[in-house]
């Protein structure tokens, strides 16, 4: 969900303006996404990095986090919205997880399209966490190393249960991944767009979607293997 600051400073305004214009456009990008059947989102909310930020915009965002969540609790359960986080959830303000961890049990049953929010997650953090796991279960219980496979990094992940994605979304024009869901991510078709995340509306979502059906996904197969004569 980029170009939150830009848009905001193009209009001469706070930095903080734009993440709270961006809620509308997670809205549409939820409503639209329901709408034509799609099960799983994911939105980077919330990088590592981001803590690096200057304190107000951090404090105004795990602000807006809480505030969005408590607003939208009753709107998510009445759509069959099931919300889920991925992500260092304990280095959260205490408010913030709180919030987050009632909306996840108040939502927990609802099965039409699982949100997830990745907030204070990176990639590397996620990779590292599934490392040190598996190393330890080497150490004290008993794996054998020669069992790791695809199958088993990806239990150990922070999407543990989540299908991988198929279509990545980046705006604001930047055409890079920035540390997220980096092995998820393998085969995933990337849509990049200029149009900044507070000005995202349904026909964004519905154009990259459209993109994405017009592709062959090969998977290192060939051609005729996908479809053949
Ligand atoms: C990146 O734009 C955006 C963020 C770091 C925050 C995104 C958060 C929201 C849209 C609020 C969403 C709320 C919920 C409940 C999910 P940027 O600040 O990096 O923009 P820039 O690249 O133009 O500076």
């Amino acid at each position: 969900m980029d170009g939150n600051g830009r848009w905001a400073e193009q209009k001469g305004e706070h930095r903080v303006v734009g993440h709270a214009n961006g809620v509308r456009s997670v809205r549409e990008a939820l409503v639209a996404a329901t709408e034509i059947g799609v099960r799983y989102l994911t939105l980077y909310a919330f990088s590592t990095e981001n803590w690096k930020r200057p304190r107000p915009e951090v404090e105004a965002l795990m602000d807006l986090l809480v505030n969005t969540v408590v607003g939208e609790l009753d709107e998510l359960n009445n759509n069959g919205v099931r919300l889920n986080a991925i992500g260092d959830i304990d280095s959260l303000p205490k408010s913030c997880r709180d919030t987050l961890e009632q909306a996840i049990l108040d939502t927990a049953k609802n099965d039409r399209i699982t949100i997830t929010l990745a907030l204070s997650y990176s990639a590397r953090w996620e990779i590292v966490e599934m490392a040190r796991t598996l190393a330890t279960k080497a150490r004290s219980e008993g794996l054998d190393p020669s069992t790791i496979n695809d199958a088993m990094v990806a239990e150990h992940l922070a999407t543990k249960g989540m299908p991988d994605p198929e279509l990545l979304i980046r705006t604001s024009g930047e055409q890079r991944i920035s540390n997220f869901l980096l092995w998820q991510i393998a085969y995933a078709e990337l849509w990049f767009t200029p149009v900044l995340w507070p000005d995202f509306r349904k026909e964004h979502l519905f154009r990259a979607i459209l993109d994405f059906q017009s592709r062959q996904r090969r998977f290192g197969l060939i051609g005729e293997q996908i479809t053949p004569a």
